[in-house]
């Protein structure tokens, strides 16, 4: 399905048979006295979905997520979480940034567990505990290195790690802000299918922020395609081309094309 989006108010909608569960209405958004970032933008994710949110550098789409995180109030507009209007970070959503930010005093445990014990998390007993942080450590494929300090991982590690931090978490929605951007591109492809294997066994719902066309057409269930100034969503793309991709490169080939003819019509 390539729709081209009513405008201004664009309106994503969810699928009938699956509950949203972040639902973003009338977003605007302005750094200060800047004019504004993004205006008049929705955006519906549903549970276990995964969305890519694509767009140029610099379109404001780290500024969206913060947004859609709850770690920046809109100006206008509101953001509904599990069908409450969010006003901070809800406890169920998880982010992964660029950087794996592990704190370096802590192994890859203690840094896994780091996050369970704020006052805003559910309060769970120390063998709960445990057993989410073995679990989320398994799920990235780092059983055996609980002990290992950060100094002692690569770049693919330490990402792992922080992807587990979000896990434990038993995150509704997973929030990753260019997440393998810093990766070599080994690892990145390493990454991408750990992320939509560990989305789809957690029952995870998903929005990766990405600025690579290819990236976005390999993970996401659906596209949504960020540009203009200020910031609007300017087309989405449901992505029905079977797992895994790369085994499709027609359709791929095809999906890409269709990605750059909308970026083109949009600069
Ligand atoms: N803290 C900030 N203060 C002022 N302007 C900002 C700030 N963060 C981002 N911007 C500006 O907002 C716009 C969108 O930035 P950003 O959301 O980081 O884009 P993207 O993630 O798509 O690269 C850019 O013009 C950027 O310079
Ligand atoms: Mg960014």
């Amino acid at each position: 399905m390539n729709s081209p989006l009513p405008e201004p108010a664009l309106a994503i909608a969810a699928a009938a048979d699956a509950p949203a569960v972040l639902e973003a209405r009338g977003l605007s958004y302005a750094h200060g006295a800047a004019g504004p970032v993004f205006s008049h933008l929705s955006l519906s994710i549903r549970r276990r979905e995964i969305v890519a949110l694509l767009g140029g550098s610099g379109c404001g789409k780290s500024t969206l997520l913060r947004v859609l995180a709850g770690l920046a109030r809109p100006a206008k507009g509101e953001v509904r979480f599990l069908d409450t209007v969010q006003a901070a970070p809800h406890p169920r959503s998880a982010l992964v940034f660029q950087q794996a930010s592990l704190l370096p005093w802590l192994n890859l445990a203690d840094n896994v567990g780091f996050g369970l014990d704020f006052a805003h998390q559910p309060q769970t007993g120390k063998a709960a505990r445990d057993e989410r942080i073995k679990a989320a450590i398994a799920a990235v494929g780092l059983a055996g290195r609980e002990g290992a300090y950060p100094a002692q991982l690569s770049g693919g590690m330490a990402q792992r790690t922080a992807l587990a931090r979000a896990l434990a978490r038993q995150p509704e929605l997973l929030f990753a802000d260019e997440p393998f951007s810093a990766l070599d591109a080994i690892t990145r492809a390493e990454m991408q299918s750990l992320l939509v294997d560990v989305v789809h066994r957690w029952h995870t719902a998903a929005l990766l922020v990405t600025h690579d066309i290819d990236e976005a057409i390999l993970v996401a269930d659906r596209i949504v395609l960020m540009g203009g100034r200020p910031g609007r969503l300017l087309h989405e793309w449901t992505v029905d081309i079977p797992r895994n991709r790369e085994d499709h490169p027609e359709a791929v080939g095809a999906l890409r094309l269709a990605i750059l003819g909308a970026l083109r019509h949009a600069s």
